[in-house]
């Protein structure tokens, strides 16, 4: 099904689900990789040039699963979980959404702060919305590393309780999102 239940995330919730993480999981690779390429190397300017792209995808669909989440509300926490569970998971859902936003638009700000647009994929120019600021530069390159770095535990966490609740608990907590 399309939507939401009251006992399950539905199909969009879903896809859009895996499709961030698997691109927020992605993107940190290929970021940490591409800072220490040599200027000699073939994916020197390609890397980045994807790291951009992909990272505008993830805005994208970041504002998707937002959308939807208002248009199709998710399942309640389950019952089973207790009381500081609950408030845990709440608040790991939290960073997370908000993770999906700061770390892709701080992106945006420092590969738009000399003032001019970049390529999305080859295809056509976003624009730069703000103008050239070295001050905003060094600010958004802060927040894109510390938020992204920042987010690794948050996964960490996020994963390793739905792999518990699932496997250990036995409340199927993996399954209302697969
Ligand atoms: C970058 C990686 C990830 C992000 C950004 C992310 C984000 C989120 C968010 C925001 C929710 C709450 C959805 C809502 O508002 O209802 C959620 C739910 C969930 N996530 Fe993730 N997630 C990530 C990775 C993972 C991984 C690796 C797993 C499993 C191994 C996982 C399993 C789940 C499950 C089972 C739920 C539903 C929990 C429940 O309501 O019972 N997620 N995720």
């Amino acid at each position: 099904m399309l939507f939401n239940t009251g006992a399950r995330y539905g199909i969009a919730s879903k896809v859009l689900h895996w499709l961030i993480a698997a691109g927020i999981i992605g993107l940190t690779g290929l970021g940490a990789w591409m800072v220490d390429l040599s200027y000699f190397d073939s994916w020197y300017n390609r890397a980045p040039a994807l790291h951009r792209s992909g990272g505008m995808i993830v805005l994208g669909l970041a504002l998707l699963f937002a959308f939807w989440k208002i248009a199709s509300p998710s399942p309640p926490l389950q019952a089973e979980l207790r009381a500081w569970e609950r408030s845990g998971a709440r608040a790991m859902h939290l960073l997370l959404l908000a993770a999906m936003f700061v770390v892709p638009a701080s992106g945006y700000v420092i590969s738009t702060s000399a003032g001019s647009g970049f390529h999305f994929l080859g295809l056509w120019e976003i624009p730069a919305l703000l103008p050239r600021s070295e001050t905003v530069r060094d600010l958004a390159i802060t927040i894109h590393y510390v938020a992204a770095y920042g987010l690794l535990p948050v996964i960490a966490i996020h994963a390793g309780a739905a792999l518990k609740h699932q496997f250990i608990d036995k409340h199927g907590t993996l399954r209302r999102m697969l």
